[in-house]
């Protein structure tokens, strides 16, 4: 069986788990599977481990087995892999145990039953495969602790991205007035099929163009490099959730300018289990789909993380099985 792995080590204990999976969980053939901004972070992070450790947090496919105990699938079901692993309700913070799932580059995994959902039926494979780590965190972003109201006001800059271009889609839903920016006008062209309003720049003077603007929400993914720049945009007393830094995590913040402004700033990270299901009943009622960016098939996923890593990307990079 293939497996892109950072260590290429004995594949057996890979393969003794989907040989014999324990009671409750799945073997799930994989069918396609999305890349994240970690799966570029995870290969330094994991370092000389002598085991095999299986990369990718994303992924759709077929029920292929099933352990002695797992109650709510069969084998044939078609779903879809929830990586918040032991995250069960929308808790302020996750749970002691939470961590993010790797396994799904490759052509089987084994996970918990509890941790898969049924695909949902307007996805093909591919959208499926992308769609769970993007998504769900631009959900909690968004609509749990951003708030997010109907006729309100969100900033979003750096189009490109994988969850911020889902969460454009996510809030024009919710009925909001959606701005954001990009390094690359044709990236913008391109981004209007997402539905925003607004699009500047990202090397504009934000405070200048958007002068005329009242901004009652931002996301902030980009980092350093924009933080401050967002918080200038923001009005007083509006709400920032950050869950990224693509570029630097440390900054200077100007602590008098931030009171002063009565902002309130949230941290988030991924979502629970009953965040996943929210989100996907309203993106089955409103047929929301990721936006897909460029796919290889898994045995050239090499060229998959490259094109990953040049930025050139607007939506979800994949590979399919
Ligand atoms: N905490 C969590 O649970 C969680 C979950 C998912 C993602 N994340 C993080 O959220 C961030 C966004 O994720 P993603 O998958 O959407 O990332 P991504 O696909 O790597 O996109 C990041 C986007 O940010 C913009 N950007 C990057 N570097 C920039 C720079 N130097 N100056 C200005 N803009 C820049 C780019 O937009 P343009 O090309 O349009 O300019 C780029 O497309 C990442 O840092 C990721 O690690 C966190």
């Amino acid at each position: 069986m293939q497996s892109f792995a950072v260590q290429h080590g004995s594949q057996q204990f890979l393969e003794q788990q989907i040989a014999d999976p324990q009671p409750n969980e799945v073997v799930v053939a994989l069918r396609a599977a999305g890349l994240n901004h970690r799966d570029l972070m995870m290969k330094d992070r994991i370092g000389n481990q002598p085991d095999i450790y299986t990369l990718g947090s994303d992924g759709a496919g077929v029920v292929e087995k099933v352990g002695s105990e797992v109650s709510r699938f069969k084998i044939g079901d078609e779903v879809i892999i929830n990586p918040s692993l032991n995250w069960y309700d929308k808790t302020s913070a996750p749970p002691d145990d939470f961590r993010i799932f790797d396994g799904t580059f490759a052509e089987r995994t084994v996970i918990s039953e509890d941790f898969i959902e049924k695909k949902p039926d307007h996805l093909s494979w591919t959208e499926a495969g992308v769609f769970t780590l993007s998504a769900l965190t631009g959900y909690r972003a968004l609509v749990t602790l951003g708030q997010i109201k109907r006729g309100e006001t969100l900033f979003i800059p750096g189009v490109g991205g994988g969850v911020v271009s889902f969460i454009i889609q996510l809030a024009k839903a919710k009925g909001a007035y959606v701005i954001t920016t990009s390094r690359d006008p044709n990236k913008l062209k391109q981004a209007e099929i997402l539905g925003y309003d607004r699009a500047i720049l990202t090397d504009d003077n934000w405070e200048e163009q958007l002068a005329d603007e009242e901004i009652d929400l931002v996301i902030e993914t980009i980092g350093g490099a924009t933080f401050n720049r967002s918080l200038g945009v923001l009005k007083k007393g509006g709400r920032i959730v950050t869950f990224g830094s693509s570029t630097e995590d440390q900054f200077t913040l100007n602590l008098r300018q931030f009171f002063y402004g009565q902002y309130q700033l949230f941290g988030s990270t991924m979502g629970s289990r009953e965040e996943l299901r929210e989100l996907l009943a309203f993106c089955e009622q409103h047929e929301l789909r990721p936006l897909l960016d460029k796919g290889f098939p898994f045995t050239k996923i090499d060229q998959a993380f490259d094109h990953l890593s040049g930025q050139t990307q607007l939506g979800k990079v994949y590979v399919v099985m």
